[in-house]
């Protein structure tokens, strides 16, 4: 059961009726003075449309109060948002520095942001913050899949995967110095698509700070191998690990866009 709080200032509302409308859920009635009221909470998904969309702020959930909304501001053009797709790159070569706290913050608050399927907004992030802690996390895993390697035969494909692993090349972790692991409720709805909706805002998030990212699906493959590196990681038995992100200051600069080859894109 929710603790919805809905509650109208009546001074404000004018009655216009597109909290009621654009509620998912429809759960929103009118009073019989033409007010908008929630009789029965049940079906309430969280997702605030109520308090977002009014246009007098007359609207409060959760006990939250629409004048501490932030304010919607459209300042960034498509042309701008485009240009930040068409820059944006995989990252493989890092500066061997932490990035300072006032921009990890940023990322952290992003992650907030996402969307997810039914509003369940139960995902976990791991985010190794230090660069040591990268370091331990590596020599760990590396030093159980050579272990491994031993006993299991790969695919020829990975062969020189294999091979580069055991001469010291760190082709996971791309000597990145931050690391995100995003796990999510095994029940939530959605569970496939949210932590990599979650991942993809970051990414385009990062790269706007100026902080290079590579989605890794190496160290998702490869990090449940050791036992030691997942209890580091301290993902709750509620959550799977879903995705891995490496990210910090590129120590590269592209140049220019690259220009990739059409998608297939079936018109109907
Ligand atoms: C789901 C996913 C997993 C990836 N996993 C890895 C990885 O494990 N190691 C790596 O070096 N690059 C990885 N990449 C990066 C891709 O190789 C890269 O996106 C692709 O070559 C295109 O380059 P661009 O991202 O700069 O456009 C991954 C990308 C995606 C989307």
């Amino acid at each position: 059961m929710y603790n919805l709080k809905f509650t109208v200032d009546k001074e404000k509302c004018i009655k216009c009726g597109l909290c009621q409308k654009d509620c998912i859920s429809k759960i929103i009635q009118t009073d019989t003075d033409g007010y908008p009221c929630v009789k029965d909470e049940t079906f309430c998904i969280s997702c605030q449309h109520c308090l977002a969309v009014c246009p007098k702020g007359a609207i409060s959930v959760f006990g939250k109060n629409p004048d501490n909304s932030d304010e919607i501001n459209n300042t960034i053009s498509p042309e701008q948002l485009e240009n930040l797709i068409k820059a944006r790159r995989s990252y493989r070569i890092f500066k061997q520095e932490n990035i300072d706290s006032e921009t990890m913050n940023k990322l952290k608050n992003i992650l907030n942001w996402a969307p997810t399927g039914v509003n369940f907004r139960d995902l976990r992030f791991t985010i190794v913050e230090n660069k040591d802690t990268m370091v331990e996390i590596k020599e760990t895993l590396y030093k159980k899949l050579k272990f491994l390697f031993k006993f299991i035969p790969l695919k020829k494909s990975l062969q020189p995967f294999k091979q580069a692993i055991l001469d010291g090349n760190d082709v996971i972790f791309r000597n990145a110095p931050h690391m995100i692991v995003v796990s999510t409720n095994k029940k939530a709805p959605c569970k496939e698509i949210d932590p990599i909706i979650a991942l993809s805002y970051f990414e385009l998030y990062a790269q706007s700070l100026g902080i290079g990212t590579l989605w890794c699906g190496f160290a998702y493959k490869t990090l449940p191998f050791s036992k030691e590196v997942m209890k580091k990681l301290e993902i709750p038995k509620t959550h799977k690990l879903s995705y891995v992100m490496l990210f910090g200051k590129p120590d590269i600069k592209y140049q220019r866009a690259i220009q990739p080859d059409n998608h297939k894109i079936t018109v109907l």
